[in-house]
């Protein structure tokens, strides 16, 4: 069951988000998209941020996302994408149109049944759907900590396995994993929490309480501690699957 709350947190921000949110290789985007194709939807497209990996892929690239402030970002930096107000559950896109479709960091906030009938309407047949999130790499001890004050609900097993779920419509047909390092800013880093779903819709003291944890995790960490910029490794977890 989906978080009206969390799913909806994203509605205020546009600018914070594209700025402190990590990318994505585009090791993940050939691994959903080897091979140009004719058309791409990225759904839950936020601010952009994989629709950019999509140029050049694909000769129309549409962007599907219901957050105003989330999509005016995205038209200003992609001007030649097609970004259209909507969501996963009425997709505003004609019946097998699309060779692929994407989905980063967005899946989980989808109502699965009607999203999966959703793209499975708007994709051709055999064509790929594509489910990527970041994840903190587990090896990296001081980022591990720092999401654990963020989502403390988060179990340990959820963050080390990856597992497909079966999708209605769709065949699963393998699993990727990608390794980069980011550098970044103490303070891009900081920021970058007040931007997650769990920290938007906290009262202020719990964000202070966030932050403040956070703050002392990277002051007693050796990696980080007393350091102005430093190395955040990233997983990048690729789920591909074709329409049955
Ligand atoms: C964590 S952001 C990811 C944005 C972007 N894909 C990225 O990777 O940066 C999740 C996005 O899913 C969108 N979202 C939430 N519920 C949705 C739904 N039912 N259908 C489509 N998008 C939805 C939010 O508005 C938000 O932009």
């Amino acid at each position: 069951m989906v978080d009206e709350a969390l799913a909806r947190s994203f509605e205020g921000i546009g600018a914070d988000y594209d700025r402190y949110r990590p990318g994505f290789p585009s090791s993940a985007a050939d691994a959903i998209v080897p091979h140009r194709v004719s058309a791409a939807l990225d759904l839950g497209a936020g601010t952009g941020k994989f629709t950019e990996h999509l140029t050049g892929r694909a000769d129309r690239i549409i962007a599907v996302e219901p957050s105003a402030a989330m999509i005016d970002v995205l038209r200003d930096k992609l001007p030649g994408v097609e970004a259209l107000e909507g969501s996963a559950e009425l997709i505003p896109v004609e019946d097998a149109s699309v060779d692929v479709v994407s989905v980063a960091q967005a899946f989980h906030w989808f109502d699965r049944v009607r999203a999966c009938a959703e793209i499975a309407r708007v994709l051709r047949s055999e064509g790929t759907l594509g489910l990527l999130w970041n994840r903190s790499d587990p090896a990296c001890g001081w980022d591990h900590s720092a999401s654990r004050v963020v989502h403390p609900a988060v179990g340990e097993a959820d963050e080390t396995t990856s597992t497909a779920e079966e999708l209605p419509g769709f065949r699963f047909d393998r699993f990727e994993s990608f390794r980069w390092v980011e550098r970044i800013k103490r303070g891009d880093y900081l920021a970058r929490w007040s931007t997650v779903s769990a920290y938007l819709i906290a009262d202020s003291s719990t964000k202070a309480a966030m932050t403040a944890a956070i703050e002392r995790i990277l002051d007693a960490d050796a990696e980080t501690s007393g350091l102005d910029t430093f190395d955040l490794p990233h997983l990048t977890d690729v789920f591909l699957y074709t329409r049955a």
